[in-house]
């Protein structure tokens, strides 16, 4: 005969089992029960706990602060800012860039045609700090056309036996060359205004390369009402409308090697793939690397699921059957 149902089997009744079975060995199924129903009831106290209540409140608030000091904004909730639209600058349109999609890598031409704005108009004024002329071979020109192209420029070097510093050629280890030998003489030079260094310009601006080309073609008259200082230029893309930087490219100002028409928005669009190259110059590589990785990852994915199943297959299908002994005939 049986005689008690045993009560239903559960995580806590087995942890209690455990619990209680030096306290209170004969009363198994009551320890148990007990056992459960008073860890419901530290669940429920926990949760309705001031050091509980307190702490979550703390985690908000720390994150929504964390947050805000990170991003400067928070999601879905509206800006109030003292500047109109017009003063925080015109969005820049979006740029179909030949380089922007998942496989796209940079157009070399571009990279090079470029290079060529940039040495004949900006680097009047601005510097290209982080990229040696080492960096160019293989991406522009060749090792000897970056060799002559150094050797166009004098270094400081030394000292030499009689303890003096000399000038020599550039080399392919050397920096390109700065305008201005410090920021008080690029200072002078355009009004007080610093020209930044264009090195990493693409990713230091909101909108990259869309910013940089509005910046460089979106010259304009300003409209009726818009007061420009002198010395200053109005400009819709630039925060604020007035830049120190007057409009520095025109048609025809420079000419291409490779025949391809010298435009205002031809050479915008070259010397911005320049500078994005100049800012990433790991680009073509890392999107050849990241889609290696994105396919060697999948395929393991696929490979350890199918081992995975594989290997648990003899446990999920088979099947357990109890046969109790058969009553012996007396
Ligand atoms: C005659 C000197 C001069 C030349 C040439 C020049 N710039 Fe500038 N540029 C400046 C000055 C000065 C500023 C700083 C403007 C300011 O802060 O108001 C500046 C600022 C910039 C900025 C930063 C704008 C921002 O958001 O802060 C970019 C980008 C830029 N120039 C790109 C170029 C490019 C690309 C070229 C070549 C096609 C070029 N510049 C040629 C003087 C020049």
């Amino acid at each position: 005969m049986l005689s008690r149902v045993p009560p239903p089997l559960r995580a806590s009744t087995l942890l209690a089992c455990s619990r209680n079975a030096v306290a209170a060995p004969g009363k198994r199924s009551i320890g148990a029960r007990m056992a459960s129903t008073s860890s419901s009831e530290a669940t429920a106290s926990f949760l309705t706990s001031r050091a509980t209540l307190a702490s979550a409140t703390a985690f908000t608030v720390g994150t929504i602060a964390w947050y805000t000091h990170l991003y400067g904004t928070l999601p879905f909730v509206g800006e109030i800012s003292a500047n109109s639209p017009a003063e925080e600058g015109l969005h820049p349109p979006k740029y179909p860039w030949s380089h922007s999609g998942f496989f796209d890598t940079f157009d070399h031409a571009s990279i090079r045609r470029g290079y060529q704005v940039y040495k004949e108009v900006c680097a009047a004024c601005h510097s290209l700090d982080r990229i040696a002329w080492r960096n160019l071979v293989g991406v522009s020109h060749t090792a000897t056309e970056v060799k002559a192209l150094a050797e166009e420029h004098e270094y400081p070097d030394g000292p030499n036996d009689q303890g003096e510093m000399f000038q020599r050629p550039g080399k392919l280890s050397d920096y390109l060359p700065a305008p201005y030998p410090n920021e008080e003489a690029a200072r002078a030079s355009n009004g007080g205004a610093l020209p930044p260094d264009l090195s990493l310009i693409i990713k230091a601006r909101h909108g990259g390369c869309d910013y940089v080309f509005s910046l460089l073609t979106g010259y304009v008259d300003p409209p009726a009402g818009v007061e420009i200082r002198e010395g200053l230029n109005y400009n819709p893309y630039f925060p604020g409308g007035a830049i120190a930087m007057a409009r520095v490219l025109f048609d025809g100002l420079v000419e291409y090697d490779d025949g391809t028409p010298g435009t205002t928005s031809q050479y915008a669009k070259d010397v911005v793939t320049f500078l994005n190259w100049a800012a990433e110059p790991e680009h073509d590589e890392r999107k050849k690397i990241g889609l290696q990785a994105t396919i060697l990852m999948s395929s393991l994915v696929l490979l350890s699921l199918y081992a995975k199943r594989f290997k648990w297959t003899p446990l999920k299908s088979r099947k357990i059957v109890y046969n109790p002994p058969k009553p012996k005939q007396h």
